[in-house]
């Protein structure tokens, strides 16, 4: 097997220089035929420079340069390389900041010799972890699997990981329009794709440490695509989300409508009374359109009134839950100095998405279950 270890780059300069060497001695080890890629945005730092120096010494280490357009755009234009120009039969991922530990390149191999397609070094898994990290990026890693998990649909522990080893084979079933995604999003999206087109997955520990030199590349925009990106592949992945979706929103233009008329026709009192009767018409409304569409061919093992007030828990649960993630996004400071005033509509944009996800989970769980 012929196997191209990439690493991509922005400013690695000073972890480069003490990483190429160890990937080397590692694949000495190594039955096969290791090459290294590393794929570097024209950093200014002189990256480049380092790499070129090591290469006149070294066959098996190659260059690609590009000019900075995202993480995920640095991997397509290696993925090209290494298959048009390198021939690999097995593609690794790998961050270049002495986060992934390159003595793990021996076992991911073993791991693909065994017939696995993708190998994931998994943080998530027993044996794995992330000892360096404070507990904020530890929660901020963690929601964003979780979303990865439950909205993505993405049956794997560890979605973000950046440390994998992937067979060409597989990667060439993927049309390559489906990787669109630009920055961090591209693992979640290379990962749905490989899912996908059927490759058998397997996750090995992988601990984690704090990069060596340097800062993070990872921007607020790429958390942003992430977390929209996981909307989007559930949204591929099943068509029932989106007649669900299509439901709520009509619901809303009901129980909105419904408002209107009682408080502005019949003259109803607006703080309890009629916003209750509003609720519980779109409620039923939903039930409805939910019972004979989104889910029509499931959750035939459930009575109808069952199913019914199922429905109804779940959504006055989710109007409380609505309620709170509402008020406590109207904390977050980011929102309200983006926003100013309207801080508030995008603080209950948040809690729909979130609500709506949670609902979601619950009546497929649970209401409607197969
Ligand atoms: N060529 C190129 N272009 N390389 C990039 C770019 C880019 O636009 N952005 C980041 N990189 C490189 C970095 O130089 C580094 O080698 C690697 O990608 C990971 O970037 P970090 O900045 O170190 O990311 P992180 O430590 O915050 O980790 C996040 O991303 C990793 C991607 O592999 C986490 O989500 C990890 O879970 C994930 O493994
Ligand atoms: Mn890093």
């Amino acid at each position: 097997m012929k196997a191209v270890v990439i690493l991509p780059t922005y400013n690695e300069k000073e972890n480069l220089a003490i990483l190429i060497p160890k990937i080397f001695s590692e694949f000495k080890g190594i039955k096969h035929d290791m090459h290294l890629l590393v794929a570097d945005d024209s950093s200014p730092d002189g990256t480049a420079d380092l790499v070129l120096d090591f290469s006149k010494k070294n066959k098996k280490l190659h260059l690609l340069l590009g000019k900075k357009e995202g993480l995920g755009v640095a991997y397509l234009r290696a993925f090209d390389y290494a298959i048009d120009k390198l021939e690999a039969d097995v593609m690794f991922m790998m961050d270049a900041d002495m986060s992934h530990p390159p003595e793990l390149i021996p076992e991911f191999m073993r791991e693909m010799e065994l017939g696995h397609d993708v190998v994931i070094g998994s943080r998530y898994i027993r044996g794995g972890g992330t000892p360096d990290w404070s507990s904020s990026r530890k929660l901020i890693s963690k929601t964003g699997n979780l979303f990865a998990r439950i909205i993505g649909g993405l049956k794997v522990n560890d979605c973000t990981s950046g440390f994998r080893a992937i067979r060409t084979s597989v990667y060439k079933k993927i049309e390559k329009s489906h990787l669109h995604t630009r920055g961090y999003a591209f693992l979640t999206t290379l990962l749905y794709e490989l899912i996908a087109a059927g490759a058998k997955i397997r996750e090995i520990p992988l601990v984690f440490y704090d990069r060596k030199f340097g800062e993070t590349k990872l921007q607020r925009k790429d958390m942003v695509e992430f977390f929209l990106n996981t909307f989007r592949l559930r949204l591929k992945s099943s068509k029932r989300f989106i007649k669900f979706a299509i439901t709520g929103a009509t619901g809303t233009v009901v129980n909105l409508g419904i408002l209107f008329m009682l408080v502005e026709k019949l003259s109803i009192e607006r703080r309890l009374i009629a916003p209750s009767i509003a609720l519980e018409v779109s409620i039923i409304w939903n039930f409805f359109l939910n019972n004979y569409w989104t889910f029509k061919d499931t959750g035939k093992k459930s009575s109808f009134p069952a199913k019914l007030a199922k429905f109804h828990i779940t959504a006055l649960a989710g109007f409380f839950l609505n309620l709170v993630i509402y008020n406590a996004c109207l904390q977050i400071t980011l929102l309200s100095s983006l926003l100013g005033r309207y801080d508030f509509l995008a603080a209950q944009f948040i809690a729909i998405l979130i609500v709506m996800s949670w609902n979601y989970v619950v009546n497929v769980k649970w209401t409607w279950r197969e």
